[in-house]
């Protein structure tokens, strides 16, 4: 029987610097009640100089390991997901590595936007399953602002920093149904142009900037996360009644309570962040899983549906007995 990917510890980082929508109302030409009623954000964290995804990340692994109970030797391959890499090489993950003095296994860096952690889960996850490693640190780590276009109160409002991350840890094969259950993860690049940065290292004279057409956006975000969820629970023969809680990307509120409406889900049995952190794109996943799991609101055992759509379009959704 091939071993289960547990995840063993969950950590976070969030930047110090908090920003209201009225902070942010005096330089963009925006207001409180516009980005509340649109997406339900009322604040985000945005990073300092050194605040960079790597330092962010780090710190997030950190908490991770602490709370598994485990070490850095116990690490043998980190996985970062992230659209806002310190440097085009080396991998952010390896400069997480070298921070945490781990100095064994592998390292690599995943670009699929807000599906990121998604994405480095079920990879880690097939590489656990197929017996590459044994512990292995999944970690999602953004400074989107950065790559805001303040020019554009469309998407400079929507965004925020931050990082968050789990350590998955090989098991036993007891038979016990504990860990990730399944992972599914799709793309399609033919709708590369409705979300997107404008440029990167290897373009010439453009750093580049987010543009995002959100109208088009919402609506493939609402059709293919709902696929995705039928998907999961066909592939595990469930039903929506057997999810306990539904973790989403945090873009927008109206999209995270069209998804618990469609599981039959009560709101208090979603886990919404995008109020305080806005979309901090691959770290959602993990910060909102870490919230809900430091205050004690997920517990072990029970089943949680994580999911996520990002720029590519990428999207993607992970089943997991905690
Ligand atoms: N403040 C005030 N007014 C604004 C602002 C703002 N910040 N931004 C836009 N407006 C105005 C527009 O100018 C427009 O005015 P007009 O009607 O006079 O022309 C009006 O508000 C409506 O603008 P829309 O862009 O059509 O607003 P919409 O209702 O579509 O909401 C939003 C925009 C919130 C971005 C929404 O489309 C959305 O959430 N889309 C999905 C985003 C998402 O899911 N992203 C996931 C992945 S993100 C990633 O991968 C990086």
């Amino acid at each position: 029987m091939s071993p289960r990917s547990i995840l063993a510890g969950i950590g976070a980082y969030l930047p110090e610097r908090v920003v209201t929508n009225d902070e942010l109302a005096r330089t963009v030409d925006t207001t409180d009640a516009w980005i509340q009623e649109r997406t339900g954000i009322q604040q985000r964290h945005f990073a300092a100089p050194h605040e960079t995804a790597a330092f962010m990340g780090t710190a997030a692994a950190r908490t991770a390991l602490a709370d598994a109970g485990a070490q850095p030797s116990d690490v043998d391959g980190i996985i970062l997901a992230t659209s806002t890499p310190d440097q085009a090489f080396p991998a952010t993950a390896l400069r997480v590595q070298a921070a945490l003095g781990v100095t064994k296994g592998f390292g690599f860096d995943i670009a699929a936007a807000c599906a990121g952690f998604v994405y480095a889960l079920s990879v880690a996850d097939s590489m656990i399953k197929a017996g590459q490693a044994k512990g292995v640190l999944v970690i999602g780590s953004e400074v989107y602002s950065r790559i805001l276009n303040w020019a554009d109160r469309g998407t400079c409002v929507l965004f925020g920093d931050g990082a968050g991350a789990v350590f998955l840890r090989a098991g036993e094969g007891t038979g016990t149904d504990q860990g990730i259950l399944s992972t599914h993860i799709h793309a399609q690049g033919t709708l590369g142009d409705i979300l997107y940065v404008d440029g990167a290292v290897g373009q010439p004279d453009k750093p580049g900037h987010l543009v995002m057409h959100g109208r088009e956006v919402f609506r493939h975000a609402v059709s293919r996360l709902a696929e995705a969820v039928e998907e999961a629970l066909a592939a595990n023969n469930l039903k929506a009644a057997d999810i306990d809680w539904l973790v989403p990307h945090q873009a927008n509120r109206r999209i995270i309570d069209a998804m618990g409406r469609k599981l039959g889900l009560s709101t208090d049995r979603v886990v919404i962040t995008v109020e305080q952190h806005a979309n901090t794109s691959a770290a959602s996943v993990p910060l909102a899983l870490h919230q809900a799991w430091t205050d004690g609101r997920i517990k072990r055992g029970e089943l949680v549906l994580l999911e996520a759509l990002g720029g590519g379009l990428v999207w993607g959704s992970a089943l997991v007995r905690m």
